[in-house]
């Protein structure tokens, strides 16, 4: 297929490489232009603004935020403004339902379509193409996306034919990932301060009663206090949870577990925590309890 892809970001720039070597025909646009040249090389084209991204028949966007999003669709020379009728805008990354409804509203009343389609997995499965994918859009729109998402993923979750459905499923997840990550650490910190050896615990766990990726994930990370280099940034999992209370808010759904993990984020980026892994929350609670050993950052 014919493809734009903007945002070349640690998953952008393993999910455009993907699509480059599944053969499809793919112009990459990134605000740094630094970041395009490891695709260019791959084979992919490369594109000088935005518009010049969107001249085929979908566009990709994997962008850190909202105010990204919003910015390359809606600004002058933007995706609305120049993306082809019929086309589609297929929107990757993790946003609020409320833009996703505005992108939503605002392409089809361009003659546009839209696709939600964000993503669970760290960068190493983007680069391995193991990405699960939350997908919802026209039924046909959807179906026109599955060869790029077959290059992407491991599998395909269509959820709803309303593309806020898959942005709200995205939230939800990476709600329910942080609170993983918050027990990990309160457990970990628990029996780290007794002495007992951290890895063999959440090896134990792991192995017996929490036999999940997440846990074996974040469980490992939290144990090794390994919060650097950062695979999903501690602000943007601050993002997420503000996203997920926003949606709770307006859906009148009380998470107070959901404000917490809002306190717990804020708390490690007062403290400088802005270049830090996501799992960096689960190292707080070894700080809170005076462990030396643990409470590096
Ligand atoms: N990392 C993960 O494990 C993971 C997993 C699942 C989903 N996600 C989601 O995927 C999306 C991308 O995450 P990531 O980890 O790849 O983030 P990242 O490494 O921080 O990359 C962010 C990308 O957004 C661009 N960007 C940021 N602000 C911009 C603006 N105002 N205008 C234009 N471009 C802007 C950056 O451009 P520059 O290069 O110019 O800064 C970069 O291309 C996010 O929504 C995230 O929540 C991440």
């Amino acid at each position: 297929m014919k493809i734009g892809f903007i945002g070349l970001g640690r998953m952008g720039s393993a999910m455009a490489a993907n699509l480059v070597k599944a053969g499809h025909d793919v112009t990459v646009f990134n605000r740094s232009p630094e970041k395009r040249r490891a695709l260019l090389e791959l084979g992919a084209h490369e594109a000088d603004s935005v518009a010049d991204a969107c001249h085929g028949q979908v566009i990709i966007t994997m962008l850190a935020d909202d105010t990204a999003v919003a910015d390359v669709a809606f600004s002058k020379y933007g995706i609305v403004e120049t993306l082809a009728k019929g086309a589609i805008h297929l929107s990757m990354s993790t946003i609020s339902v409320a833009l996703s409804k505005r992108l939503s509203e605002t392409h089809a009343h361009a003659g546009q379509r839209f696709v939600a389609a964000p993503v669970f997995g760290r960068p190493d499965a983007a680069a391995a193409a193991n990405l699960f994918i939350v997908a919802a859009g026209e039924p046909a729109a959807v179906e026109a996306c599955k060869p790029l998402f077959d290059a992407l993923g491991q599998k395909t979750f269509p959820i709803s034919t309303e593309p806020t459905a898959a942005n709200l499923v995205k939230l939800s997840g990476n709600f329910l990932l942080a609170a993983a990550i918050e027990a990990l650490g309160e457990a970990i910190a628990l029996v780290g301060k007794a002495g007992i050896d951290r890895g063999a615990y959440v090896d134990l766990l792991t192995s017996t009663i929490f036999p999940v990726p997440a846990y074996k994930t974040y469980g490992g990370l939290i144990a090794e206090s390994r919060f650097e280099p950062a695979a999903f940034a501690a602000p943007l999992g601050f993002k997420d949870i503000r996203l997920a209370l926003a949606a709770a808010e307006s859906l009148r759904v009380p998470m107070p577990l959901g404000s917490l993990l809002h306190d717990r984020f804020l708390r490690l980026l007062a403290q400088g925590g802005d270049n830090l892994d996501w799992a960096a929350i689960g190292g707080l609670a070894a700080q809170d309890a005076g462990d030396a050993q643990t409470a590096k950052h």
